[in-house]
């Protein structure tokens, strides 16, 4: 049976516009197993209005106390219902729930972080060289806010977004991927429905990219932008953010490198490379997609990591059991096969996989083997691309200043691991390194409390952290005099 999902404007479940809907696929085992609302520009206008009187009449007023007091319930209600939102997105877009119910969980951590923030965001008094001025500055909420999330991490994307957002003040619409869009609505029905956040503070419209998607990054009432997915698609909402001088952060892919010393534990650098490349399918924006090892090493390190790629356990993602689940979609599974043909005509070595599995159970579902390339140059275009897939390119390296120049020859930067013992090292490369974020002996740690985002081409603007709260926020700094008597019109100052 598919299930029939509405979208969610001004505190109603509502269709779109136009009647049209589209469907979604488990990508497990090719069934279509929901239908959402195809909204369009019109469904964006009506939200982005629910969303702007939200934040004049109610939530921008509201005092921060509150705000927390809220954004507590919605921490405790996601806790309430972690398993079974975990369970909506593994049959949505195929994510293993030994990750999914970790992270639900996790999520509850972020709204309490954000929530513990809402009362400390102010301004400051500052003392200028103006004699009889008075001046302090207040720090006040953006507005309107238009998220637009991929189909990777669909709900702990949102959350990274609205909680910050929630904790300063903004009200929010939400264009969630035309792939995993079911999420989104759960989440609204079971967490935010429990709680007293006033109707209009968040609204979803479901759609496609190019039309609902656009629509909401071309919109002039929306005072700030929050994307996260493709480095092209990244470039396409830029554009349109430009014509209304719309604030925007962008966290975008990468090719991130995972940089194996001859010195390292290479037992826990093969650890930290699966975790890089295999957990999540490949399908994460910090995946360290390019292994970089000392040339010294090079042949225990496959061997090793090629021996724990054929262990990895493929299969039904419900199940604690599974290792490895589906790609989330058709055409990402076309494109990792893609990559993998290229990569051969480029003349790279396929140390394993680069194919689908064969055995019966998988057939149905869109699973990929896990991959690994070497005799790499970093010029091939597997190394250059983001493939968003669990397909590993090594290239080899024999010095340090060789390394560094490698891991920044990309037009990313996103992440970095670094596998060393040697201090000095670590934190020459820990500098060197031009990314957002750098791991030495570990990868893909994130934490509510740590500053993420982009270098270059992965984007800008930051998430997690106070760090956050800065893109959710905008000063103003206000001058009073205080002398009785204003001097001399026509003299600076
Ligand atoms: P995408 O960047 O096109 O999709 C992300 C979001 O943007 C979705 O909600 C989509 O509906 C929306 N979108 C698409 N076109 C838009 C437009 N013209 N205006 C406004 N919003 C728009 O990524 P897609 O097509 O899902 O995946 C393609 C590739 O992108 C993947 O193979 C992967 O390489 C990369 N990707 C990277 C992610 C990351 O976290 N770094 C996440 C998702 C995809
Ligand atoms: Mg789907």
């Amino acid at each position: 049976m598919v299930q029939k999902y509405r979208m969610y404007i001004a505190g109603e479940w509502v269709d779109a516009d136009s009647g049209e809907t589209f469907t979604s696929t488990n990508p497990y085992n090719g069934e279509v197993w929901a239908e959402f609302p195809a909204g369009d520009k019109t469904d964006i206008d009506r939200a982005v209005s629910a969303a702007r009187t939200a934040f004049e009449n109610v939530w921008s007023t509201t005092l921060p106390g509150e705000r927390a007091r809220i954004m507590r319930q919605i921490a405790a209600a996601i806790g309430k219902h972690a398993e079974y939102l975990a369970q909506i997105e593994t049959q949505d877009n195929g994510k293993l729930i030994r990750e999914m119910s970790a992270q639900t969980k996790y999520m509850v951590d972020y709204y309490h972080y954000f929530a513990g923030a809402a009362d400390k965001i102010h301004g400051e008094v500052i003392p200028t060289d103006k004699a009889t001025m008075f001046n302090y500055t207040l720090r006040e909420p953006v507005g309107v806010v238009g998220a637009i999330v991929p189909w990777n991490s669909p709900l702990l994307l949102l959350s990274w977004k609205l909680a910050p957002a929630l904790a300063a003040g903004c009200t929010m619409v939400v264009k969630p991927a035309e792939q995993t869009s079911a999420s989104t609505l759960e989440f609204v029905r079971l967490v935010l429905e429990a709680t007293d956040l006033p109707p209009g503070v968040f609204n979803v419209v479901t759609g496609f990219g190019p039309s609902a998607g656009a629509a909401l990054a071309q919109h002039p009432d929306v005072n700030k932008l929050a994307f996260t997915g493709s480095s092209q698609t990244g470039k396409i909402v830029a554009h349109a953010a430009a014509e209304n001088h719309t604030r925007l952060s962008l966290e975008l892919g990468g090719k991130s490198p995972n940089i194996v010393f001859e010195d390292a534990n290479l037992d826990n650098a093969v650890n930290g490379i699966m975790k890089g490349i295999f957990a999540a399918t490949g399908q994460t924006c910090m995946a360290g997609s390019r292994l970089l090892v000392h040339e010294s090493v090079k042949e225990e390190l496959l061997d090793k990591l090629a021996r724990r790629a054929g262990q990895i356990k493929m299969g039904d993602p419900q199940s604690m059991e599974t290792e490895m689940g589906p790609v989330a979609f058709k055409e990402q599974l076309d494109k990792i096969k893609y990559y993998c043909q290229k990569g051969v005509e480029e003349g790279a070595t396929v140390v394993t996989g680069g194919k689908a599995p064969t055995r019966d159970d998988l057939t149905s579902g869109y699973f990929f083997e896990p991959t690994i390339f070497s005799d790499l140059t970093n010029q091939m275009q597997i190394a250059r691309e983001e493939i968003f897939g669990p397909v590993l390119c090594a290239i080899p390296f024999s010095t340090e200043e060789e390394a560094i120049r490698i891991a920044n020859d990309t037009p990313y930067g996103l992440g970095a691991g670094i596998w060393t013992y040697n201090i000095q090292r670590a934190h020459r490369l820990a500098k060197a390194i031009k990314a957002g974020t750098v791991w030495v002996n570990n990868y893909r740690v994130v934490s509510y409390a740590s500053p993420f985002g982009g270098f270059k081409a992965s984007g800008y603007g930051r998430e997690n952290g106070l760090e956050a709260i800065r893109d959710y926020t905008q000063v103003k700094s206000v001058w009073i005099e205080l002398a009785d008597r204003v001097g001399d019109p026509f003299t600076l100052g």
